[in-house]
């Protein structure tokens, strides 16, 4: 084993920083024994100085970033701030001088990962990213390597868990959002401001990352459909069970039929009790890959806390480290496949559509047309007349499957109508 240590720099020292630097710590033996050589902590970049940080070395910790990315004998730069900036100038450094880069920031692979990407291969360094999606949940070599040799068409799964506590909370207790998301803050699994979680941007830069990988194909943040799942209702629970179904907030990636376009997107979504996602319980994540070869893959762990991601980090450390000392470096952006990115308009699913509509002779007829006249072949219809007799009942179809165009233009026009009184909730149906 070689005795001169590779050097490590820390960006960041929070929850999942101090995880990395007390691992590091405490099994360097048996790092250095997988990796070939020990690992040393070199520095650790920090926004508050005076914090104490237990077991690592005061002398160590730096508020100048740059100055330590900068310093030419790193050979391993570990970004955990998160955040655009400063985040992307100091990788973008650290390859400049030399260092590789393990880094955990979803939103900015999401964004900038093309232009990372080339910066690291223009210094001939690696930049590994297993921790920016799902935690621990070992994904990004999986679809990287395990399975390049497959040819993926679909990946859908929940990326967020945070959201995902909240709409199980739903599920199992008829609470309403507000009611789930509250309990979700005072346990610590929602933060102060839930807007990334709940809005689904966390779940959409995770999309972006993976369809990128798996298709072969630049996904960028702004090509995902996202839609949050702060409108999902206790009535919708109530309508999903009714079908044998979970709400979810998923991401899917999927290549289409004819293998030319690819989509990305971001929603709550009704999927079958029967279906692996469906038992995905609390702040869990699961992704569900489908592939030629190998048929249906789920991966499944925690997808966030410190010592989960700190555990991915230190997977893609070991990794880094090893490409090192052999004086290569692993697998770069694979683009080549440079599928289109389709919009929403152009993805195929099913609905369930929740109406509100005057109970009397020929509505089912009109909404019926409505359908029809854009082409949407209804699946199943259920009217319920209301107990207290108000002249008004509650209508829901469900679709075959059709283009999300086609839906939205259905629902322009069903809107128009006087005997639609409301269009309660539109809900895809997925995994069937
Ligand atoms: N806030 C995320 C979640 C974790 O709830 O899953 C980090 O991406």
């Amino acid at each position: 084993m070689r005795t001169r240590p590779l050097k490590v720099a820390l960006l960041g020292c929070g929850v999942v920083g101090s995880e990395v630097a007390r691992i590091m710590t405490t099994h360097a033996d048996d790092l250095a024994a997988r990796i070939g050589a020990p690992v040393e902590l070199a520095g650790v970049a920090v926004r508050r100085p005076s914090k104490v940080r237990a077991g690592i070395d005061p002398s160590l910790v730096t508020t100048d970033a740059t100055a330590l990315v900068k310093r030419g004998d790193i050979d391993v730069v570990v970004e955990v701030i998160g955040g655009i900036e400063p985040a992307r100038s100091l990788i973008t450094t650290a390859f400049e001088h030399g260092a590789s880069v393990v880094s955990a920031n979803k939103a900015l692979l999401a964004q900038d990962g093309a232009a990372l990407h080339a910066a690291a291969e223009e210094h001939g360094k690696d930049l590994y990213y297993e921790a920016a999606v799902a935690g621990a949940i070992p994904l990004i070599r999986p679809l990287r390597e395990s399975l390049a040799g497959d040819k993926i068409n679909r990946v859908m799964g929940i990326v967020n868990g945070t959201t995902n506590f909240i709409l199980d909370k739903m599920d199992s207790t008829g609470a309403g959002y507000q009611e789930a998301l509250d309990e979700a803050t005072a346990l610590g699994y929602a933060e102060a401001d839930p807007t990334a979680d709940v809005e689904g941007f966390d779940a959409a830069a995770k999309a972006a990352i993976l369809a990128g990988i798996a298709f072969h194909t630049r996904v960028r943040l702004d090509d995902v459909y996202r839609e949050g799942m702060t409108e999902v209702t206790a009535a919708d629970f109530r309508s999903a069970k009714e079908m044998g179904c979970t709400i979810k907030l998923l991401a899917i990636c999927e290549r289409s039929k004819d293998g030319a376009s690819v989509t990305a997107r971001v929603h709550p979504a009704m999927i079958p009790l029967s279906h692996p996602l469906a038992s995905v319980r609390g702040a869990y994540n699961a992704v569900f890959v489908e592939s030629d070869a190998a048929g249906q893959l789920m991966f499944y762990g925690p997808g966030a806390g410190g010592s989960p991601t700190a555990s991915a980090v230190l997977g893609d450390l070991v990794a880094v480290c090893r490409n090192r000392l052999n004086g290569a470096t692993g697998p770069g952006e694979s683009a080549y496949a440079a599928l289109t990115v389709s919009p929403m308009g152009e993805v195929v699913t099913r609905y369930h559509i929740s109406l509100d509509v005057a109970d009397k002779p020929g509505v089912l007829a009109q909404v019926a047309t409505v359908f029809a006249e854009h082409g949407v072949s209804i699946d199943t219809v259920r009217q319920q007349g209301r107990p207290d007799g108000d002249g008004e009942a509650s209508l829901v179809v469900v679709t075959h499957r059709a283009s999300d165009a086609s839906l939205t233009g259905t629902v322009e026009a069903l809107r128009k109508l006087d005997t639609v009184r409301g269009v309660a909730s539109i809900m895809r149906v997925e995994g069937e």
